[in-house]
C-alpha cells in the first residue's frame, strides 16, 4: 500500500531574512523537518521569535524560503489548488471595521463562488459554530470585542470548508469559556476529518487537543513527539478516589511503603480557577437562555 502524502512536510527548509548588512540578517528557520499527517492536530510551539509564523507563511506560499522544501498535501507551498485547501486564521484578524459579521462572511463567501443560497446558509452556519453571539452578528465589526472579531476571523478560515486549517493563535483575546469553546470546536474539526495545525502560546489549550507537537527554539526543533508520550511521568503512579476514609488511607500507605514505593505523596485534588470561571459562566449562560427561552 502507498503510504498517504503528510498534510504537511518540510525537509531541511530555511529561511534567512535578509537584512542590508549581513550581521542584520536573521536566521529565522534552519534545517526545519516537520511531519504533520492527515487528521491529526499537530501543535506548533515555541517561545516569541522562534519561527512559527516564518514557517506557516512559507507553507501558504506568502513569502518563499531561503533553501529547503516546504510541501502542502505533497505539493509546494503556495500552489493555488491545494491553496483552495486550506482554511488560514492569520496572528492578527484584519477585517473591514465596517462590515457586520454577515456581510464579512458573505464578502468572502463570494470570493469562494458561492450563489446566494449556499452563501446565507454558510454564513449562519459558520457563525454558528465559532459561537458568535447572534445579537451581535448585524452590527459592525469596528464594534467588536477581541474576542468577537476573533470569533468571525475563525469562521472567515472555515469558510470554504477546508481539509487543512492552519491557526495562528486562535484563542488570543478570548476568555476562558470561549477558549474552552475554540478548543472543543478544534477537536469537531478533526472529528470531520480535517488537519490541524495550531500555533499556539496556550499551552493548556496544546495539552488539551493536540495529537503531536514540535518546540522551536531560534528556528530548530528543539522537541518533538505525541504529547501523551511528552508528558506522562512514566515512573510514577497516581490512585484517586471517592469513599476512602482514614483508616483505608493509612492501609493503602502501609501496603505501599511496605513494598518498597518511595516519596509518597497523598492529599486532595484542586479544580483549576479556570475550570471554576466556566462552570460559574456557563450556569449563568444556561439561566439566561431559560429566562429568553432560546
Ligand atoms: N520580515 C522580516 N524581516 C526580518 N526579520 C523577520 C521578519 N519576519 C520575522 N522576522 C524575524 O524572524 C524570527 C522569527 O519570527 P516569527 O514571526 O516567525 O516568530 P514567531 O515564532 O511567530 O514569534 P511570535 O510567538 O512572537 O509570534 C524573529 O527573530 C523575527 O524578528
Ligand atoms: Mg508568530
Amino acid at each position: 500500500m502507498v503510504a498517504e502524502t503528510p498534510a504537511i512536510e518540510t525537509r531541511q527548509l530555511t529561511k534567512v531574512y535578509p537584512g542590508f548588512w549581513k550581521s542584520q540578517q536573521v536566521a529565522a528557520l534552519t534545517n526545519l523537518n516537520l511531519t504533520v499527517r492527515r487528521g491529526e492536530i499537530f501543535g506548533l510551539l515555541g517561545p516569541n521569535g522562534s519561527g512559527k509564523t516564518t514557517t506557516i507563511k512559507i507553507l501558504l506560499g506568502l513569502i518563499n524560503p531561503t533553501a529547503g522544501e516546504a510541501l502542502v498535501m505533497g505539493q509546494p507551498g503556495g500552489d493555488q489548488d491545494t491553496r483552495r485547501r486550506i482554511g488560514y486564521l492569520p496572528e492578527e484578524s484584519y477585517l473591514y471595521r465596517f462590515l457586520n459579521a454577515r456581510q464579512t462572511l458573505d464578502f468572502y463567501a463570494r470570493l469562494f463562488n458561492m450563489n446566494r443560497t449556499q452563501r446565507r446558509q454558510a454564513v449562519d452556519y459558520y457563525l454558528d459554530f465559532v459561537g458568535l453571539d447572534p445579537q451581535v452578528r448585524s452590527r459592525r465589526i469596528g464594534t467588536y470585542s477581541k474576542g468577537q472579531t476573533r470569533r468571525v476571523a475563525l469562521a472567515q478560515a472555515l469558510l470554504n470548508n477546508p481539509d487543512l486549517v492552519i491557526m495562528d493563535e486562535p484563542t488570543s483575546g478570548l476568555d476562558p469559556v470561549g477558549m474552552l469553546e475554540i478548543k472543543n470546536m478544534i477537536l469537531r474539526l478533526k472529528q470531520a476529518g480535517k488537519t490541524v495545525l495550531l500555533s499556539s502560546h496556550q499551552l493548556a489549550d496544546v495539552e488539551d487537543v493536540c495529537d503531536r507537537l514540535v518546540i522551536l527554539y531560534r528556528g530548530k526543533v528543539e522537541l518533538e513527539g505525541a504529547l501523551s508520550d511528552l508528558l506522562e511521568v512514566k515512573d510514577v503512579f497516581q490512585l484517586e478516589g471517592r469513599n476512602i476514609d482514614a483508616a483505608l488511607q493509612e492501609r493503602l500507605l502501609t501496603l505501599a511503603r511496605e513494598a518498597g514505593a518511595i516519596e509518597l505523596k497523598t492529599g486532595r485534588p484542586r479544580v483549576r480557577l479556570e475550570d471554576l470561571f466556566k462552570r460559574l459562566v456557563e450556569s449563568k449562560r444556561r439561566g439566561e437562555a431559560a429566562a429568553t427561552g432560546r
